[in-house]
């Protein structure tokens, strides 16, 4: 990795990473978060004339990267989201691979550099996509939507306990701007030691919505257990609990075998060094069968973070049954 580089995000996991990979000469590697290619750069030295195919979404952090590539490299950079990795494989050429990395989350620079409002401690509009020429801004969405929707979200993808609280005072409060109108809004109902976590739960949520992550993650492993040659690997790190829930559903398909029975986790050492890498979760998967992706994204159990509640599900069906044979009679 180019020394500047590392200024802008710092790689984590990365001893573990390599060794889960079991890297050598002449594997195909996709890295589906290149960032600034912490793991990407390392993984391209080992796997040397082999190859790495790196999906980055930030067209930021893209220009920076693939400018600081050295005319001749092992590295193929591609300004595409790991959701559309078919089309990605299919423009280089490749149709199946050797191992495969998610590192899910931001890097450093997606929170400090690019004012687009990942950070709550930062006044910045309050962007939150990736991409920003894909899709609709945070603000937005706040702007536009009714307060039982900005509620679910809230609750959903933060696991946020006073998310119709909060909703309802956006709503009152519109237009919401930047990171600094909504900060004010969520610290009115936390006392000050907790307004950070409760701050952190709703910059989640937002973030996971408009990015829509966790259906882009679902349809991004499912990609990449397609292109996985069986006897290949596949590496994740998640950072919060509804992504390592979906990775962790793995587990109950018969294509993939687990390499780690329990996540790796940083080391106190890590941790002390990279605060950020505190809440990381590497888990790894070898694939031992081929996997029909059409069929995997109609199982709704798949990468699915919120479990299906049969019983609920079979009660409600019950309880609306009920209800349809009264009114007929
Ligand atoms: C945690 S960083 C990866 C850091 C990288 N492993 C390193 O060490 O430099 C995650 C990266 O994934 C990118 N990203 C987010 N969603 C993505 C998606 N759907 N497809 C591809 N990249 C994505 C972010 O812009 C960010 O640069």
């Amino acid at each position: 990795m180019d020394r500047s580089l590392r200024e802008y995000h710092r790689p984590v996991l990365l001893r573990e990473v390599l060794e889960v990979l079991d890297l050598r000469p002449h594997l195909v590697v996709v890295d589906a978060t290149f960032g600034f290619g912490g793991h990407g750069f390392e993984i391209a030295k080992k796997v040397d004339p082999g190859i790495v195919i790196g999906f980055e979404k930030d067209p930021e952090t893209y220009r920076i990267v693939s400018e600081s590539l050295p005319p001749i490299t092992n590295v193929r950079l591609l300004n595409m989201g790991y959701e559309r990795l078919d089309e990605g494989l299919l423009k280089v050429g490749i149709l199946s691979v050797d191992r495969v990395l998610f590192d899910l989350g931001m890097s450093s620079f997606s929170i400090e550099g690019t004012g687009r409002g990942f950070s709550f401690r930062k006044n910045e509009p309050l962007d939150l996509r990736f991409n920003p020429n894909e899709g609709e801004p945070a603000y937005e969405f706040l702007n536009r939507a009714s307060v039982r929707e900005i509620e679910e979200v809230l609750r959903k993808y933060g696991e946020e306990r006073k998310s119709g609280l909060i909703a309802r005072e956006i709503v009152n409060s519109r237009p919401i701007k930047t990171t600094g109108d909504l900060a004010v809004i969520v610290d009115k109902f936390y006392p000050p030691k907790w307004r950070n976590k409760a701050k952190a739960r709703v910059w989640q949520a937002l973030r996971i919505y408009v990015n829509d992550e966790l259906e882009n993650l679902r349809r991004g492993l499912a990609l990449a257990l397609k292109h996985l040659k069986v006897g290949g690997i596949l590496a994740v790190i998640s950072f919060h609990s509804l992504e390592d829930r979906a990775v962790k559903t793995l587990k109950n398909f018969p294509f993939v075998e687990p390499i780690t029975k329990k996540p790796i986790v940083p080391t106190e050492e890590e941790i002390s060094e990279n605060p950020r890498s505190r809440s990381a979760k590497l888990r790894a998967y070898m694939k031992v069968a081929e996997v029909d992706v059409s069929t995997l994204l109609l199982d709704r159990r798949f990468a699915n973070p919120f479990p299906v509640r049969w019983k609920e599900t079979r009660r409600r069906i019950r309880r609306e049954v009920r209800k349809l044979r009264k009114r007929r009679r």
